[in-house]
């Protein structure tokens, strides 16, 4: 197959302009050896627990290159003791989840996870940023926050420094701190958007990136897409939710069911997952958190304080009645279970194809 390469695939040493965000190591590892460029996301998880994951994917690699994603928001406690969060909990909001647990029979989850055991604080983040940047990763990306620090000495052991954005603001703060790249993350995307779809997003952000590439994310789940966001500037697309189809992302079988049932129009953005607006596909959960009755979601961190066991549940039980999961407007694109290398070569036959189409259309 030809190959629509960019400069920043040269840059890589990736063979397509194809960033893949994944919190799946065989995800990661999959993209990587389709010669995507894989995002490791490890926002959720334990910093001990990080060097033992990065350490297995580096040796699944074997050299090819990846990055690793953080989430960083600002506006966390300093330290974060669980016991005492659950303590501030407001009455009324653990008096609705009770109340949810119990007419939807939602069992405990078997086992901790990083949504029953942590909270996000200034405290964990640390620890995660210290683990992330001790690996070989080539490049490290940040979502929702931005943190000076973090990226000057990611800068300084030689790493790319990526920052997913989602207005000229942030975008015009990210460059002011020193990043190499931009994810021009519309409101379209899976998981913590703005307001502004990808569409009129991307031509914005890269008007102001002082010649650094842009990569498009959101609502991407076609190739002719990613070539029309070639076509506009950008250096790539960032695509996160199609993943999810894939057999090497383990997605449980009711969440897999429910993706693929799914339009666009079935993913709303919601406060019940996180605190923050995040884009999912809705489930019973999510649509009880909708209603009239609900309280307002707690803020970050206080929302996964509360209901994380729920989240931990839903997935682990895979009831398919309130499993949801962060996912996009790209959903559309996931029609049956598929695996990755499939995926990146439908992606990169159909950037062909609309390249062809283009082409035939100019009369040079
Ligand atoms: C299940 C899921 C989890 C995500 N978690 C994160 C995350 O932890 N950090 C992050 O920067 N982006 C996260 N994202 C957003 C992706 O990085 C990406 O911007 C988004 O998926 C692009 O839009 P799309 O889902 O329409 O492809 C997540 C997306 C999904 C679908």
């Amino acid at each position: 197959m030809s190959r629509i390469r960019t400069p920043i695939c040269d840059g890589l040493g990736i063979d397509y302009p194809i960033f893949g965000f994944s919190h799946e190591p065989d995800v990661v590892v999959a993209i990587a050896q389709a010669g995507g460029f894989p995002v490791l996301g490890l926002g959720r998880d334990a910093p001990e627990q990080i060097p033992a994951i990065v350490t297995e994917v580096e040796r699944r690699l074997d050299g090819l290159p990846y990055g690793i994603d953080l989430m960083l928001p600002s506006n966390v406690p300093p330290q974060a003791d669980l016991a005492d969060l659950r303590e501030a909990l407001p009455k009324e909001h653990v008096a609705f989840v009770e109340s949810l647990r119990e007419s939807f029979g939602i069992k405990p989850p078997s086992k901790p996870s990083f949504f029953t055991s942590q909270a996000r604080s200034e405290a964990l983040f640390e620890a995660q940023i210290d683990a992330v940047l001790n690996s070989n990763a080539r490049a490290i990306a940040t979502a929702i926050g931005l943190r000076s620090a973090l990226i000057q000495e990611a800068k300084r052991r030689d790493k790319l420094t990526i920052s997913l954005v989602g207005s000229v603001k942030h975008a015009r703060k990210a460059l002011s701190m020193g990043v190499d790249v931009l994810v021009a993350q519309g409101y379209d995307a899976g998981g913590h958007t703005g307001s502004v779809g990808t569409m009129s997003l991307l031509p914005q952000i890269i008007a102001v990136a002082e010649g650094k590439p842009v990569l498009a994310a959101g609502g991407i789940a076609t190739g002719a897409q990613i070539l029309g966001c070639i076509g506009m500037g950008a250096e790539g697309a960032w695509l996160g939710t199609l993943w999810m189809a894939a057999r090497e992302n383990h997605t449980p079988k009711s969440l897999l069911n429910r993706l693929i049932a799914s339009a666009s129009e079935d993913t709303v953005i919601s406060r019940a997952h996180s605190g923050k607006p995040c884009r999912v596909v809705r489930s019973d959960w999510i649509d009880a958190w909708a209603a009239d009755a609900a309280p307002d979601p707690l803020g970050m961190p206080f929302q996964q304080v509360l209901t994380g066991d729920v989240f931990a549940s839903i997935h682990e039980h895979d009831d398919a009645r309130l499993i949801y999961e962060a996912a996009g407007q790209s959903v559309f694109g996931i029609e049956d279970e598929t695996c990755v290398a499939d995926q990146m070569h439908k992606l990169v036959h159909d950037m062909n194809s609309a390249w062809t189409r283009v082409r035939s259309l100019s009369d040079d």
